[in-house]
């Protein structure tokens, strides 16, 4: 899914300013824009001073947190790591700023670029109010361990998307009820029953997936947050913000006592651009072209204008870029299901619009949509594989004996399994009650992606006894799913050229690809990672505020 985040504007010189509950070091061209930010005076920023634990300095909460991923067993790393961590955060404070100017330096040199939204035109016109895209300053600690079970489980839920997008019956049946009362999720089954009436069969099936996890502190378990199906975002930033990391710590990783090579390597960019060639071959017409879809008005714009370069430069591969709306008024379809776009044949259709309702804001967007599912062309999705990607499927595929349907290796089975969270539907009234009692340890989630859609704390309550006293058939349109409380870390946020200290979770998505021809499997890969880490306060709202930053690992053993 698309991140979303609130970018400010881009600043080049450097101060450190204060507020009540974090400090921040802000890159400006003018102190008048650091008060701007931050009504604090230069004196009072020029005061502050780090103590031996400069992480700490924003502390409302203990001041001995745990690190992040600690795990039963790696006691002797952990503490080796938190030795040289605490050395990072006593040098000085000279030595982070310049971590910082050098990574907004290697940003902007690099294209880490996202557009900036409080300069209008700048999610519209390239080049127009860009900013650095807002990053961890140093990458995240992750166990090695829970990193290759997260690579280990990419190739299994590839072969499971595929399976489960082939039974058409159990997807119509499962969302049967939330069709009811969820006008998107209705309007995409009304294109998959279409496809399944004029038995549309999709030989080359392409999917560019990102599962997401976290990890649990208490149980240590490897949990998987969501996985998604359609646009799914940061391929090409997140290989360099892995680089920049990389680069970073070959600068300075002696003094900060960290070594550039527990960072993995992350190809996730070319990778994804590999396997949309690999399509493109299959659909065997060298004059076609690769289509994106994109938004409108889209701020992470260059993440997929990186993959437009790469297919090009590398592969001499033509793309085009269109909106929905576009597409509607430019296509067409030949008899032999040949998809025209303003002229040109279509290979692959690449989404990275159409998961969200605003995506549709007249009839001609869905036209669109069904027009290219009618068509011969290798859809990334399909909409069967964007319906496996629905929460409500996620939370089918978790009930008792329901994956043993799609998959015949028992050990797949059972890796699956363990990375499933607690998952329920509305239907099971003593979970509801639980939740009514406990909403803090649930999340309820409708048929949204793209974030900012959930409800959490005691929302959670009013809603279900909303539901509950309205009786109402309104409950299909959410499922209820276990909260998972990662472990939470201190860590330094660099955003709109402001450094910023806080406590922080992170979330790890796995890029897996899968592409087949018929009986054969072409592809079936893990392909590089992405961390996002957002501040420990903040749910899922707090990533469409743009609290969420981009971020890598770091292994531990
Ligand atoms: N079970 C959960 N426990 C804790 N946080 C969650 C959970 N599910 C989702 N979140 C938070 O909410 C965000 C959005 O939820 P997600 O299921 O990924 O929906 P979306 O499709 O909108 O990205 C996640 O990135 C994560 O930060
Ligand atoms: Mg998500």
């Amino acid at each position: 899914m698309e991140l979303k985040f609130d970018m400010g504007s881009a600043h080049s010189s450097c101060s450190l300013v204060t507020t009540s509950s974090t400090k921040h070091f802000c890159f400006s061209q003018s102190s008048i824009c650091v008060s701007k930010l931050h009504p604090t005076s230069q004196n009072q920023i020029r005061s502050i001073k780090f103590t031996s634990h400069p992480f700490h300095c924003c502390c409302s909460s203990s001041q001995h947190l745990p690190l992040r991923c600690n795990q039963v067993g790696e006691f002797e790393s952990q503490v080796k790591s938190l030795k040289t961590m605490a050395d990072i955060h006593g040098i000085d404070q000279e030595l982070l700023k310049k971590m910082v100017y050098d990574a907004l330096v290697w940003s902007s040199l690099h294209g880490l670029v996202v557009g900036d939204k409080s300069v209008k035109r700048s999610g519209k016109v390239p080049g127009v109010g860009l900013v650095h895209a807002p990053i961890a300053l140093l990458p995240g600690l992750f166990p090695e361990t829970h990193w290759k079970q997260a690579c280990e489980l990419v190739s299994i839920f590839n072969e499971l998307v595929d399976r489960v997008s082939l039974d058409g019956k159990f997807l119509q049946e499962s969302l049967s009820r939330t069709k009811k009362v969820d006008a998107f999720t209705s309007r995409l089954l009304d294109i998959h029953s279409k496809m399944l009436q004029i038995d549309k069969k999709e030989e080359i099936r392409l999917g560019l997936h990102r599962s997401d996890y976290m990890l649990d502190e208490k149980t240590k378990l490897l949990l998987q947050v969501e996985l998604n199906t359609i646009s799914c975002s940061f391929a090409e930033f997140s290989h360099l913000v892995s680089q920049l990391h990389s680069d970073l710590l070959g600068q300075y990783g002696e003094v900060l006592g960290l070594d550039s090579r527990m960072i993995p390597e992350n190809h996730a960019g070319n990778q994804y651009a590999e396997v949309l060639v690999k399509a493109w071959t299959e659909y065997n017409n060298p004059s076609a072209v690769i289509m994106i879809v994109v938004q409108a008005e889209e701020r992470n714009m260059y993440d997929q204008h990186c993959l437009s370069v790469n297919l090009r430069k590398r592969h001499y591969i033509k793309t085009l870029r269109k909106t929905l709306a576009e597409i509607d008024r430019e296509g067409e379809l030949q008899s032999d299901g040949t998809l025209l776009v303003d002229g040109q044949a279509v290979a692959v259709v690449y989404y990275r619009a159409g998961y969200t309702p605003t995506d549709y804001p007249s009839e001609l967007e869905w036209k669109a949509r069904l027009l290219m599912e009618q068509s011969s062309a290798v859809k990334c999705p399909s909409i069967s594989y964007h319906l496996v990607g629905t929460k409500k499927i996620q939370q089918e595929l978790a009930q008792p004996n329901v994956l043993e349907r799609f998959l015949d290796n028992k050990e797949d089975i059972a890796k699956i399994r363990k990375c499933f969270a607690g998952l329920w539907s509305l239907d099971d009234k003593d979970i509801v009650k639980k939740a009514i009692e406990a909403p803090d340890l649930f999340v309820m989630k409708p048929q949204r992606e793209g974030g900012g859609n959930n409800i959490y704390g005691d929302d959670v309550r009013k809603t279900l006894v909303r539901l509950q006293k309205e009786g109402n058939v309104e409950d299909a349109a959410y499922i209820l799913m276990q909260r998972i409380f990662p472990s939470v870390y201190p860590t330094i946020f660099v955003r709109d050229g402001i450094c910023h200290k806080d406590h922080a979770i992170s979330e790890l998505g796995i890029f897996g690809a899968y592409l087949r021809n018929k009986d054969k499997v072409i592809v079936n890969d893990q392909c590089g990672y992405l961390m996002t880490t957002k501040v420990s306060s903040s749910n899922e709202g707090g990533v469409a505020a743009g609290f969420a930053v981009l971020d890598s690992i770091y292994l531990t053993n």
